[in-house]
């Protein structure tokens, strides 16, 4: 193979789309995203993400103006839509019920106990409205499908948009409601699974399963998520019909990426061979390393739930965003002390292929995936 047919291998419709010379996007990370992997990624080339999850709008322009400070290059948001059933309030009674629950670990970390907050989450309408003025070139979406009148706005400002499906259905949902792009994402992937049509546990399909049949079932481009690691996982979904691949545990290993020290040392031992998928953490379903806090959390939710009044078993574990809220009080802490016990280790079950360091070398392991196709 010549070097140019490798160059024009390597550019295709989504690389037309989003500007860039590598049909490589970093997965964004909620709560772990950093501007210096981001734009790392989008200076060699590929599309850097960055996850706003729980951010403010000062804090989105903020961070906009740090990633336009580090890279020239093309980058993605990315934001959660609320799917509407969340609790946004909890009655003081139930707070305080999934707060016992949490108690000994705010006592382990010698934290306080929190009071309820007004929310759990910022406003959306307000994170959309800072995202599409800070003109990113490209907006990606969480659970569900973003409005019309959303989509609409971004295009008259020139930015793409991404939807992101755990199922066909969810592909062709989001084709309908007019995104550019769809990110396929299997079940192999690290952190929250992002399925809105039907319950995550229903809709858990394998990365080899679901990337060709959204390729067959839509016209827009399709970006595989979940599983790949290297170049043979680069080289597979480009066979199995993917335009680019969207990758996660690699990047976020690297010594670019916002994980602390202990979390990268966990991604590239042999505990990465083993992920599992639990909503203990953030009362959604998440695949992550195992640890203490999601043995004893899931222990606690099955064998200590007493009976409500009515004979109904109550939940030990707050729903999404409740949960994610709480275990948010205590899991930074235990993240600044290296304390794998209790904090989240969101990985992929493709996290014990990690071999390298840096983003750049990521980067060029993937795109060596070209020289297999
Ligand atoms: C720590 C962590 C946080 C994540 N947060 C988000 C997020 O906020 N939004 C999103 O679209 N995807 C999120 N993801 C998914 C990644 O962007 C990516 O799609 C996924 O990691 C790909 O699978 P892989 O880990 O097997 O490479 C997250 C993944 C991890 C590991």
């Amino acid at each position: 193979m010549t070097p140019e047919h490798r160059t024009s291998a390597r550019t295709n419709r989504i690389t037309d789309l989003f500007g860039t010379d590598v049909p490589v996007v970093l997965g964004p990370f909620g709560g772990v995203s950093s501007v210096e992997l981001t734009a790392a990624v989008s200076d060699g080339g590929g599309l850097g993400s960055y996850g706003l999850y729980g951010y403010g709008a000062d804090a989105i322009r903020n961070t906009v103006a740090e990633l336009r400070k580090a890279t020239a290059k093309p980058f993605a948001l990315n934001l959660w839509i609320p799917p509407g059933d969340e609790t946004t309030v909890l009655p003081q009674a139930a707070f305080d019920r999934y707060l016992e629950t949490l108690k000994p670990y705010f006592d382990e970390l010698a934290l306080p106990l929190p009071h309820m907050p007004d929310r759990f989450l910022p406003d959306y309408e307000e994170q959309v409205e800072a995202t599409l003025a800070a003109g990113p070139a490209v907006v990606s979406f969480v659970f569900g499908v973003p409005a019309p009148e959303l989509i609409e706005a971004a295009h008259r400002s020139g930015i793409v948009v991404v939807g992101t499906a755990t199922t066909v259905a969810e592909a062709v949902a989001l084709e309908a409601g007019g995104v550019d792009a769809v990110v396929a994402s299997g079940m192999e992937s690290g952190g929250h699974r992002v399925s809105f049509l039907k319950p995550a546990e229903e809709s858990l399909i394998g990365t080899f399963a679901l990337v060709p049949q959204v390729a067959d079932a839509v016209r827009i481009p399709v970006i595989a998520a979940g599983g790949i690691a290297d170049r043979r996982g680069y080289a597979a979904a480009m066979a199995l019909g993917a335009d680019a691949v969207q990758v996660g545990s690699a990047f976020l290993a690297t010594r670019e990426s916002a994980a602390v020290p202990a979390y990268r040392a966990v991604l590239h031992s042999p505990a990465a061979r083993q992920t599992v998928l639990t909503s203990t953490l953030s009362g959604r379903l998440a695949r992550g390393i195992p640890n203490r806090i999601i043995a004893e959390l899931s222990e606690a939710n099955v064998a200590k739930a007493g009976l409500s009044e009515a004979g109904i078993p109550e939940r030990r574990i707050a729903p999404f965003p409740a949960q994610n809220w709480l275990t948010g009080r205590f899991r930074p802490e235990a993240a600044a002390q290296g304390n794998t016990d209790l904090m989240s280790l969101w990985a992929g079950q493709s996290a014990a292929l990690i071999r390298h360091d840096s983003a750049a070398d990521v980067l060029a392991e993937l795109l060596a995936g070209t020289e297999i196709l």
